[in-house]
């Protein structure tokens, strides 16, 4: 005589009831509270030459001088992030980190990012955001990989639409739309 199949179907349903339990338990432990929903938009301002630099090269292979797509530029942003678009607009926060140019046939960056609120109700709190940028495009999507502070467990994604930007220069307004689940 076999296993009747219900036994099977009883057996699966015990165990995701445990493992919803569990999870449950987890949030507790954790004193999460209910996931949320949150939209934020600001502008970031990237700043690579005349007054005010915010973004500096950092590193770069002998070859980068002679690349296209500067392949191999590492630079190091401390960028501030305003509620406008115009520089004098009301600053939220800064964004502290890297972009790198990885890719040999386009302008294409790996960034590595930590956006730090210092005002409004996520003052104090960060997001970490790591992703492809390909500067060209329209709109580029870069994943929300996690976060501190109100943001503790933050998962999500970005969507940047360059606003402004100075072929003389190379300094660039982008606006940011940021989708961040949350507790
Ligand atoms: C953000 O928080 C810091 C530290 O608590 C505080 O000093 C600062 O005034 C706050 N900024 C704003 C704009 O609320
Ligand atoms: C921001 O992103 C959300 C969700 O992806 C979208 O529904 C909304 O239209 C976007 N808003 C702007 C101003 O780009």
């Amino acid at each position: 005589m076999g296993i009747h199949p219900q036994f099977w179907v009883f057996a699966v349903a015990v165990t995701i009831l445990i493992c919803a339990l569990q999870a449950t338990e987890t949030a507790a432990q954790l004193k999460l509270g209910k996931e949320k929903v949150s939209n934020l938009q600001f502008y970031f301002h990237d700043r690579v030459s005349g007054q005010g630099v915010t973004a500096v090269e950092v590193a770069s292979a002998p070859s980068t001088k002679t690349s296209a797509t500067l392949f191999g530029a590492v630079i190091v942003m401390d960028d501030p992030l305003t509620e406008g678009p115009e520089p004098t607009s009301k600053l939220v926060g800064r964004a502290q980190g890297l972009y790198a140019s990885a890719s040999q046939e386009e302008l294409h960056l790996l960034m590595a990012v930590t956006y730090v609120f210092q005002a409004g109700k996520f003052n104090g709190s960060t997001l970490a955001v790591v992703g492809h940028n390909a500067v060209f495009k329209e709109v580029r999507e870069m994943a929300i990989v996690g976060g501190s502070g109100k943001f503790r467990l933050a998962r999500g994604y970005c969507l940047a639409h360059t606003h402004s930007f100075d072929l003389h220069s190379g300094n660039a307004v982008v606006h940011y739309n940021v989708t961040v689940i949350h507790y």
